[in-house]
């Protein structure tokens, strides 16, 4: 099948080429984002390949069906940015990649919590520079601290199990329960009680319209003062503006995330030549307490070798006419 991709960096570039000697689909690769003025560039394509910051909303999905597109391939889990009864109406389907490598995400949430804790990042610097001081590195220890979990899917559930491996107490918070949490050794909380008890809170569920600004002005205010709050899963699930007044009263201690509401304009790409212009994503950096990646919970090389290799079956299976069990429906 003909596959246009939007987005694409040289890296998507290795692995689908890679995994597509299997496939044989004809992969064609733009580094624009989709929006209303690049959708027309898909004329000709049955597919178009898509990932996390890429718009398919109503007016750019109307544009791609009169191009011929009749695919959206997303070459990630989440699907926020699709708007999938406008595509349904359309006669267009979308599929995605719901599970690739939870171990890396949730790696990652351990990667953000241990730098802000123990300050390997500032460590790091002094000690290059012959500054073997401690004052300021100075962490807590992990073991017994409770930790709660908003969202037990696939990335929760692994992060929980390597939290247990550090001797945490876990809370987790989610709308079905399922037997594996007590088996995992999960207490099960309803909100409130986990943002009165949790040392930490981390977000692993989807971004829905229940879920837009989950974190906010009202919830901060029942966490734990000096809580440590990561996010890893959507940058709209935090009113950001919301969380820097609780980093500037203290009542948060510490923020790890690797996305941000705003992303769109800013991750991805290399920015470092010119004058960011977001004056809260600037406030954000300005906090030493404050620790921000740009979206690459996901980047590991296991990770990109199943995205490739699920996103060329998905498009497989809709070029056979097969049941697309990777589909998802408004
Ligand atoms: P999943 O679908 O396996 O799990 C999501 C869980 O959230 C489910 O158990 C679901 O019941 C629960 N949930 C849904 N609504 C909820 C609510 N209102 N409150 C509490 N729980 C709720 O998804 P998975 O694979 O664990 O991914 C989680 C999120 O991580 C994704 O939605 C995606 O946004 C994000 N993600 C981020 C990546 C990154 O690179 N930073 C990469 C991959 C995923």
């Amino acid at each position: 099948m003909n596959v246009l991709f939007f987005s694409a960096k040289v890296y998507d570039r290795t692995f689908f080429d890679a995994a597509n000697s299997t496939f044989q689909h004809k992969l064609d690769y733009l580094e624009v984002p989709l929006n209303c003025n690049t959708a027309v560039l898909a004329k000709g394509y049955e597919a178009v390949c898509i990932f996390v910051n890429d718009r398919a909303d109503a007016e750019v999905l109307q544009l791609l069906a009169e191009q011929g597109v009749k695919l959206i391939a997303l070459r990630c889990a989440g699907f926020n940015n699709v708007n999938l009864e406008a595509a349904a109406a359309l006669g267009m389907k979308a599929v995605r990649v719901p599970a690739y490598s939870p171990y890396s995400v949730a790696e990652h949430t351990l990667a953000l919590i241990l730098t802000l804790n123990r300050k390997t990042h500032r460590a790091y610097n002094r000690v290059k520079e012959g500054n073997f001081a401690l004052n300021g590195l100075m962490g807590f220890d992990l073991h017994g601290k409770t930790v709660g979990l908003i969202g037990l899917g696939k990335i929760g559930l692994v992060t929980a199990k390597i939290l247990k491996g550090f001797g945490c107490r876990v809370l987790g918070h989610d709308i079905e329960k399922r037997d594996e949490f007590d088996r995992v050794g999960i207490e099960f909380s309803d909100l409130a009680s986990l943002y009165a008890q949790s040392d930490i809170i981390s977000l692993h569920c989807p971004l829905t319209p229940k879920t837009h600004h989950l974190i906010n002005r009202k919830t901060i205010a029942q966490m734990k003062t000096g809580v440590m709050l990561i996010n890893t899963s959507r940058g709209a699930l935090v009113d950001t503006k919301a969380v820097i007044a609780g980093l500037k009263s203290g009542h948060i201690k510490y923020l790890g995330i690797d996305v941000y509401e705003e992303e769109a304009d800013l991750f991805f790409e290399d920015l470092s030549d010119r004058v960011i212009q977001d004056d809260v994503f600037m406030r954000l950096l300005s906090f030493n307490n404050v620790l921000i990646t740009g979206h690459q919970a996901f980047f590991t090389s296991n990770a990109l070798e199943s995205i490739a290799a699920i996103t060329l079956q998905n498009i497989a299976d809709f070029e056979q006419g097969l049941q697309l069990e990777n589909e998802v429906k408004a």
